[in-house]
C-alpha cells in the first residue's frame, strides 16, 4: 500500500512541509561551519523551521553532523515520503556538491515526440516536482536543443522558492539571442560554449553571460564546467534535459543522482531519453537501486549514483517500495 503525502499547492500541510524543506536547504548553504551536534526543528509558519530541544517529541527534522538532514521518528508518516525525496538535496553545500538529473519519459522511453514536442510528457504533479527541484538547486541546466525546441522559462512558478541560475550548453553558439532565457530577465542565465568560440572577455548573448570551457572530441568538458560552477559557489546543479545532455553527464560519471519519471504514455517513436554507448551483455549495463515514488499517474525512479556499480552497494538493493508524492 503506497504512503500518501498530501498535495497540492494550496494544501496547508504540504505547503508547510515544503517550507521546511526549502528552509533546510538554505540553512545548509548558509552554514559554513560543520555541525558539532544534532539540531532538531519543527515546522514554523513564518520561518519554515524553528529549533526545538533535541528531546522534543514534536521534532520534525534533524540536522545531523554526519548524516545531514534526516526526518525525526515523530514526523507524520505522510511526511516521510516527501522528506525522503527532497532531503538529499538539502545536504548540498560547498563541501558536498551535488549534480542531479531528471527526465520525464514515456513508457516506451521517449522524452518528446520525433518532432520535439514534450508539452507535457508527465503530469502536473511531476511538473510541481520539477519546480521544487529547481528551487532546491543553485542552477538548472539544459542543452541547446531544449532551448531551440521549447524556449523554456526554467523558473519556479508552481511552488514558492527562488529562481535558480539558468545554464544553457550551446557549444557551437547556434542559438539566437531572442530566446526567453536570454531576454526575459526572470533569472540570470549563463551560456556555456566551446572556449575556442569566445571572441572577447565579457561577451553576452542577450542578457546572458558567456562562459567558455574546453571542448573534446566527445563534447564539452563537463568536469571543467562543474569545477567552474563550484568556484562560483554553485553547489547544487539540476540537469533538466534533454536526453543528450543528461546522457553526457551520466556517461562522464558526473551525476550523483538520476531521476526518471515514467508517464503512462506511448509515443511509438520519439526523442530518446538516456542514450549511452552500447553494451553487449545485460550484466555489463548499469543496474541501479532506486527509490520509487508515485506522482499522480507517473512513477518516479530516484537513483543514487554515488557508488553505483559497486558490487557491495548492489548486494543490498533498496526494496523499491512505492511511496506517493501527489
Ligand atoms: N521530457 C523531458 O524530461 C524533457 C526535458 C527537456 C527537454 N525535453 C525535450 O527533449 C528534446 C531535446 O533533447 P535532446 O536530447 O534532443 O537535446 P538536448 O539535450 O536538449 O540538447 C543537446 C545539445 O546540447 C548541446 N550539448 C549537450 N551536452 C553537451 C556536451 N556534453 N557537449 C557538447 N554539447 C552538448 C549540444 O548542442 P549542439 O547540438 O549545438 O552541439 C547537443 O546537441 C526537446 O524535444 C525537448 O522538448 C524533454
Amino acid at each position: 500500500m503506497p504512503d500518501t503525502v498530501l498535495e497540492n499547492g494550496a494544501d496547508p500541510a504540504l505547503k508547510s512541509l515544503w517550507a521546511a524543506v526549502l528552509t533546510a536547504a538554505r540553512w545548509t548553504r548558509g552554514n559554513s561551519a560543520p555541525l558539532q551536534a544534532p539540531c532538531t526543528f519543527v515546522a514554523d509558519p513564518l520561518d519554515g523551521l524553528r529549533a526545538v530541544a533535541d528531546t522534543s517529541p514534536e521534532g520534525l527534522l534533524q540536522a545531523h553532523p554526519s548524516l545531514g538532514w534526516v526526518a525525526c521518528a515523530a514526523a507524520p508518516p505522510a511526511a516521510q515520503a516527501f522528506f525522503d525525496l527532497y532531503l538529499p538535496l538539502c545536504n548540498a553545500s560547498a563541501r558536498n556538491p551535488l549534480t542531479i538529473a531528471h527526465l520525464g519519459q514515456s513508457l516506451d522511453g521517449h522524452i518528446a515526440t520525433s518532432a520535439g514536442d514534450s508539452d507535457y510528457v508527465t503530469g502536473p504533479e511531476n511538473l510541481s516536482h520539477l519546480h521544487r527541484m529547481r528551487a532546491l538547486c543553485d542552477a538548472v541546466l539544459v542543452g541547446a536543443e531544449t532551448v531551440a525546441t521549447d524556449d523554456p522559462q526554467l523558473t519556479v512558478r508552481r511552488i514558492s522558492g527562488d529562481n535558480p541560475l539558468r545554464i544553457v550548453l550551446d557549444p557551437q553558439r547556434r542559438l539566437g539571442s531572442a530566446h526567453g532565457v536570454f531576454t526575459d530577465g526572470a533569472a540570470a542565465t549563463l551560456l556555456v560554449c566551446d572556449e575556442a568560440r569566445i571572441e572577447r572577455a565579457g561577451e553576452k548573448v542577450g542578457a546572458a553571460e558567456v562562459l567558455g570551457v574546453p571542448m573534446h572530441e566527445d563534447g564539452l568538458d563537463l568536469r571543467s564546467l562543474l569545477t567552474a560552477l563550484r568556484a562560483r559557489q554553485l553547489c547544487a546543479i539540476f540537469v533538466e534535459g534533454g536526453g543528450r545532455t543528461v546522457s553526457a553527464f551520466l556517461e562522464q560519471g558526473l551525476l550523483d543522482r538520476l531521476q526518471i519519471a515514467i508517464a503512462p504514455l506511448v509515443t511509438g517513436a520519439g526523442r530518446p531519453g538516456i542514450h549511452l554507448p552500447a553494451r553487449d551483455r545485460v550484466a555489463d549495463c548499469l543496474r541501479l537501486s532506486p527509490r520509487v515514488f508515485a506522482m499522480g499517474a507517473d512513477i518516479l525512479f530516484d537513483c543514487e549514483l554515488r557508488g553505483a556499480g559497486d558490487p557491495k552497494a548492489m548486494a543490498h538493493p533498496s526494496t523499491g517500495t512505492l511511496r506517493r508524492i501527489i
